[in-house]
């Protein structure tokens, strides 16, 4: 991995002994800093999340001081900086909204200042793939640090999971089956320990891709954030991060083509989160690297979902690190051929040379590809008159029987309509209808919402029906489940063709052979689209107006036009 040395950056401000150098050591030591740590050693900034409104990530003040002594151990001075959190369960409109943002304000913290090598303490859904694209677009040598799962939820003597018991609990009580006060009860036995979500969400599977990428040490994705581990991990990514500034492998250097193909076969073999889909493809066009939506189906297409774990299985994170964890699926992956053994891994060496050895200790959570968990697992890209840029769809969170399905439209124009409507009596509805919400996209409801999932009419729960084919230009949590067609391309608000559907039309939905069909003539389909107008509100300030003016469909990853690529020059100019 050595190669030949580039200036290092920090020189450029410590390194001098002239007016300016005075200026940038002189404040610092107001810190209490010795002036030896200024004498050329590798800067490297611990770009923390840390928020006491990001419960998921409210335990980076320990993380960040043992990546310190890391550091220090080997020769290294760091320091640490913080940048906005995005709290999943407290934001409004939505985190995704704010990925964007948080990207910039990592890239340009970091351009910005002192910094040679770069520590990502990662954790609620979106702070890893923010703080990976900005980090991107500097490209320095980085590593990333997840801050773990929680430990398993327990309620009444079962295990229960993040996200994926608020969406069962909440149809029990919509059906009858529980009552207010037990629901309540379940609040505190969730979320019993620091750390994000444990089921296979969106934050375990982004620790999963960090991990995938190679851009996290063996072993990132399924630490416990309550286990002791998790600082030895921190701790030992300060060692190592010294080590890739001296040794100058940048971020580049490590998430190549292949490291996204290992990733993207790794999220079907885990049964990961849709939202990865987006984050990946985003991650992928700062670092310059070609990668499409449809080599997500490409390369998921004959990976079996293997580890048995919610929303798609019935266990949790740490249950998966008890049973070997990520590099078990890495190795099975590998052992099939479908890992490309020879991308590097920050942890030195390669990714293959980490999972080689891996020993599953519970194949009742981490099955073999032989005798799968389930036998699809990957990402299913749609295509057809609905969605012309192409949506998904997750088999394995999906229902068999729908997987192939003609029905009736039932539409649903924004997420206020399906709101006041979807327990009215009156509501026209039954199983076999397929529900369609607008509105929910990169634009039409700025950040693109998880409301993909959304729940199914009260008096069709009663029935015992759990499942019905429903379709959006939305997302979903990662922590969510059923036959759900997402990210739809373009968005209603963008006048793609799921704008101008209309209550009783028939859909068809046919996962196996990819397709998703408005049943409707071509010159129908054209003279309603060729009468379709935008929305007349607009985002008038702000950053909602600069996130709508500018961001991309779900199909290239939402970011926002301009960000895409990295920029500037690697030590910008100064102004003293
Ligand atoms: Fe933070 Fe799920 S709410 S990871």
């Amino acid at each position: 991995m050595s190669k030949k040395k580039s200036a290092r950056r920090s020189t450029e401000w410590f390194g001098k002994a002239d007016k300016d150098g005075f200026h940038h050591r002189s404040w610092m030591k107001n810190q209490g800093l010795p002036h030896h740590l200024f004498d050329g050693r590798p800067v490297i900034g611990i770009c923390n999340t840390w928020s006491e409104l990001t419960p998921c990530n409210a335990h980076f003040r320990v993380l960040a001081e043992r990546v310190k002594r890391g550091v220090y151990e080997m020769g290294g001075f760091p320091l640490e900086f913080p940048v906005m959190s995005l709290g999943e369960t407290l934001m409004r409109p939505t985190t995704m909204m704010f990925r964007n943002l948080v990207s910039m304000d990592v890239e340009e913290s970091i351009r910005a200042n002192p910094i040679d090598g770069v520590v990502l303490l990662v954790g609620c859904d979106k702070t890893t793939p923010a703080l990976l694209m900005g980090a991107a677009s500097c490209d320095l040598p980085t590593i990333a640090v997840s801050g773990g799962p929680m430990l398993n939820g327990r309620f009444r003597g079962e295990q229960i999971g993040s996200g994926t018991h608020v969406w069962k609990f909440d149809a029990m009580v919509r059906a009858g089956e529980m009552d207010v006060q037990e629901f309540m009860d379940a609040e505190a036995c969730m979320s019993r320990s620091v750390g994000h979500c444990m089921t296979m969400g969106t934050a375990s599977t982004m620790a999963s891709m960090v991990e995938s990428l190679g851009i996290g040490l063996p072993t990132n994705a399924a630490i416990p954030a309550a286990d002791s581990r998790r600082n030895v991990l921190a701790h030992m990514a300060g060692r190592r991060i010294v080590e890739l500034v001296e040794a100058d492998v940048k971020m580049s250097d490590i998430i190549t083509r292949d490291a996204f193909e290992n990733a993207i076969r790794t999220n079907g073999a885990i049964g990961g989160s849709t939202n990865a889909v987006i984050h990946l493809l985003a991650l992928a066009g700062r670092l310059g690297v070609e990668l499409s939506l449809n080599d997500w189906d490409r390369l998921g297409r004959e990976v079996p979902c293997i580890v048995n774990l919610m929303p798609s299985g019935e266990y949790l994170m740490e249950d998966f690190y008890y049973a070997g964890g990520l590099p078990v699926v890495h190795r099975e992956l590998a052992e099939h051929g479908l890992l490309a053994k020879d991308a590097l891994s920050v942890g030195g060496g390669t990714i293959w040379d980490h999972c080689r050895d891996a020993e599953c200790f519970n194949r009742d959570v981490i099955h073999t590809f032989d005798a799968p968990f389930k036998p699809r697992g990957g990402i299913a890209v749609l295509h057809g008159n609905l969605a012309p840029g192409g949506a998904i769809l997750k088999p394995s969170a999906a229902s068999p029987e729908l997987m192939q399905h003609r029905g009736r439209a039932v539409v649903f124009e924004d997420i206020d309509d399906y709101k006041a409507r979807i327990d009215d009596p009156e509501l026209d509805i039954d199983a076999s209808c397929v529900m369609v919400l607008k509105g929910c996209g990169p634009r039409g409801y700025p950040g693109m919402p998880e409301v993909g999932n959304m729940g199914l009419p009260a008096k069709v729960l009663r029935e015992g029906v759990s499942d019905m084919v429903r379709i959006s230009d939305a997302r979903m949590s990662g922590t969510a489940y059923g036959t759900v067609v997402l990210h739809t391309a373009p968005e209603s608000a963008a006048g793609g063709p799921l704008a101008v559907v209309r209550d009783g039309d028939m859909i068809e939905l046919d996962v196996e052979a990819r397709r998703l069909h408005l049943d409707i003539s071509d010159e129908e389909l054209a003279s309603r689209l060729a009468s379709w107008q935008p929305d007349a509100a607009a985002q008038v300030r702000g950053y909602a107006k600069l996130y709508v003016d500018h961001v991309n469909q779900a199909d290239v990853g939402c970011d926002l036009e301009f960000l895409v690529g990295s920029s500037g020059a690697p030590v910008p100019r100064e102004s003293h």
